[in-house]
């Protein structure tokens, strides 16, 4: 440990913490994430399924945002979501032929396609989307491992094309003012994180989320978020250890994550397909605490802050659901001419994912996108 002993306790700015560049609007009390920031986008959704649902409908609030297109495997499926949105057009796999998405992508009307496929097709719909010239979002972890995220970053920077994770906690105005909290030296220096996340999944075999070739597992699925927290309070770690059970397909169903600091400071995450926890992050600091609450970690309503002056809650609104910030935000980038946003920089991910790479690697979590990744870098 390199910790002086006492800390002082200080309203200084602190150092050492990794304060995510705040995007527009992400205030309580700032402009509203539905009003129009410019020319209105042809958005283009790939999937049906829970989050493809709720992201539309929030897509839907946005002044500036037109519901053009959706694609599924299935005819039925495409109609009855376009149906219930109010897309102009819908696609869907033909027998022997191309894929809906494909045949979407080949829309010259479409602006900017917003991916919701389980994880393990994220990369071939996004590379597919990017090679037809269309700005993407894709959901959370943009790719199953971090070969397969490094090669869509590349064609997204050879066509000058934006594309962007759905990260969307890092939008939200609650998130941003626990970071803005922690970057004041109101609460002294970040030592430590504990931040869980997690569920009991219902034991259906069917599910994406228990589903080896969907890249099922709680690792991919929720431990993006908890690292969020941790690299928003504390930086990216300079070691980490990985424990987790694996069900007999491979897949993870609870795991812990160790990250430690090379001065001593460290966070612990969990996250579960076994049990709920709090789904809470507390920031333990030298001079107070930070704990989110009222929703789990990736859309707190609330946060609880102890400090010097004693225990206070602040609590937040949201927009539709929470997803209309991030959307705000890909609006703005594209309208702006921006191939990537600053709040949600595509090396994040790929660091990210790198850092998952290891925690798989000692967790002994192998997918087949993995062997697909090999062969393709030889
Ligand atoms: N941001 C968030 O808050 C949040 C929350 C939940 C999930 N997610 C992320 O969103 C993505 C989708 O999760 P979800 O919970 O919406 O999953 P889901 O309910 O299972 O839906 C996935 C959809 O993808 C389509 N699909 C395409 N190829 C598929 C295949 N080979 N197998 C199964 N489905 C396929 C299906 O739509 P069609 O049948 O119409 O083709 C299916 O309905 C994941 O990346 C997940 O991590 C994000």
């Amino acid at each position: 440990m390199s910790f002086p002993a006492g800390h002082p306790v200080t309203a200084a700015p602190v150092t050492g913490i990794r304060r995510f560049v705040r995007p527009p609007g992400a205030q309580q009390g700032a402009a509203s994430p539905l009003a129009s920031t410019g020319r209105p986008l042809n958005w283009a959704v790939v999937a049906t399924g829970s989050i493809a649902r709720t992201v539309t409908a929030d897509l839907s609030l946005l002044e500036d945002s037109v519901l053009h297109a959706v694609s599924s495997r299935s005819q039925a499926r495409a109609a009855e979501f376009a149906d219930r949105f109010g897309f102009a057009a819908s696609y869907f796999d033909a027998d022997g032929g191309p894929s809906g998405f494909e045949q979407m992508f080949a829309d010259p009307a479409v602006d900017v396609v917003y991916i919701a496929t389980p994880h393990a097709q994220h990369f071939d719909v996004a590379r597919s989307a990017l090679q037809h010239g269309k700005h993407v979002l894709c959901e959370k972890p943009l790719t199953v491992n971090a070969a397969e995220a490094a090669e869509l970053i590349r064609i997204a920077r050879d066509r000058n094309l934006f594309l962007m994770e759905a990260l969307w906690t890092r939008f939200l105005p609650s998130a941003n003012r626990a970071w803005d909290i922690l970057a004041s030296g109101e609460l002294g220096t970040p030592s430590w994180v504990q931040a869980d996340l997690g569920f009991p999944a219902p034991a259906d075999p069917a599910a994406r989320i228990w589903d080896p070739a969907a890249g099922g597992g709680a690792l991919l699925d929720l431990s993006v978020y908890t690292l969020t927290w941790a690299v928003a309070a504390l930086g990216w770690p300079d070691d980490i250890k990985a424990s987790g059970l694996l069900n007999e397909h491979g897949v993870d169903i609870q795991n812990a994550l160790t990250l430690h600091y090379d001065d001593g400071r460290h966070a612990q995450l969990t996250s579960s397909l076994a049990a709920s926890g709090p789904g809470t992050a507390t920031i333990a600091c030298s001079a107070g605490w930070l704990r989110t609450g009222g929703g789990d970690l990736y859309n707190p309503g609330e946060l609880h802050v102890s400090g010097p002056a004693g225990v206070r809650v602040e609590s937040f609104d949201r927009a539709g659901t929470g997803y209309t910030y991030q959307l705000r935000e890909v609006t703005r980038c594209i309208q702006q001419g921006l191939t990537e946003s600053p709040a949600m920089p595509l090396e994040d991910t790929l660091r990210t994912l790198e850092l998952l790479d290891g925690v798989r690697a000692q967790l002994g979590l192998r997918y087949a996108n993995d062997s697909h990744a090999d062969a393709a870098t030889g």
